[in-house]
């Protein structure tokens, strides 16, 4: 599967990823899914690729999941397969180390995919947004698990109820990311840094990612997450987000009725 706002290069080890769908802020539809997962289980079996390295087009990393794909699939008219679970089952599995540039703004999977990465370079502007209950849902790949695990629950409530940025700064001293660094650097430091990694013996970086990482868990995780977030999606409360950001105002739970 491909899509041009997916772009993939791959030079000297290094296959980077372009989320590249600018004029919509990156934001996820299930094809950029599909072709995600088709790229991540390739890197897994083509030993040209020592190191992935995510990055986004444009004045942000991603606006998550394409909140018309939630909308059509709250009126029940889905796509048939949806290749959001094969990238997240992908992304859980993963031995190959990946590198995630990110500038501007992350939000939803944009945040908990980067739970995912082992090596996180923020730009001084980028910031961090998990406003999953905002719109109704609940958190994903994983990340009901793996953000207290990393940050507190205090911390990670307070993330995913509120669903305010967190800066880069607080990002990194709370251990999501490894590095602050200037915007107009980002690029180039994400890419020296993924050219260190991919130097090292690939055997022995996947074999101690495997070690430090419980697929199988993460996978359950988020099969359990999944079956809420599709009760979720189809809830009066998420219908009222998704009409509210379609007529851009803010949604009125007040008269929500149903939960
Ligand atoms: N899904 C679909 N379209 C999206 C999108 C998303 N997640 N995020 C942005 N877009 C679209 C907007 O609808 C707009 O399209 P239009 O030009 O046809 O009207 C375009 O991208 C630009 O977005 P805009 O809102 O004008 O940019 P902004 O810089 O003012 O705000 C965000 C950026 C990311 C803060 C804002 O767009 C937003 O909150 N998006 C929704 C994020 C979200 O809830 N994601 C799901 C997480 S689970």
């Amino acid at each position: 599967m491909t899509t041009p706002e997916i772009r993939t290069d791959l030079t000297d080890g290094v296959l980077t990823i372009t989320l590249a769908r600018p004029d919509k802020k990156n934001a996820l539809t299930n094809q950029m899914y599909g072709t995600l997962a088709d790229t991540i289980e390739r890197a897994e079996h083509d030993r040209n690729i020592r190191v992935l390295l995510v990055q986004g087009d444009g004045d942000m990393f991603t606006a998550g999941n394409d909140v018309s794909e939630f909308a059509a699939i709250a009126a029940g008219k889905g796509p048939a397969e949806r290749h959001v679970h094969r990238f997240l089952h992908a992304l859980a599995k993963a031995t190959v180390p990946i590198v995630a540039a990110v500038h501007g703004k992350a939000v939803g999977v944009g945040t908990t995919m980067l739970l995912h990465c082992d090596y996180v370079l923020l730009a001084q502007d980028a910031q961090l947004i998990t406003p999953f209950v905002n719109l109704a849902l609940v958190p994903e790949a994983a990340s009901s698990y793996l953000m207290p695990l990393c940050i507190g629950h205090a911390r990670a409530f307070e993330m995913f109820a509120m669903g305010e940025p967190l800066d880069a700064q607080t990002a990194v001293a709370w251990g999501i990311a490894n590095r602050v660094c200037n915007n107009d650097q980002l690029r180039a430091e994400a890419r020296r840094m993924a050219e260190r990694i991919a130097a090292k013996p690939p055997g022995s970086l996947s074999a101690m990612k495997a070690l430090m990482r419980k697929a199988e868990a993460l996978v359950a995780q988020m099969d359990s997450e999944s079956a809420k977030f599709q009760e979720r999606l189809t809830s009066a409360e998420a219908r009222e987000a998704f009409a509210a950001f379609a007529e851009k105002r803010k949604p009125d739970f007040s008269k929500v009725t149903q939960q």
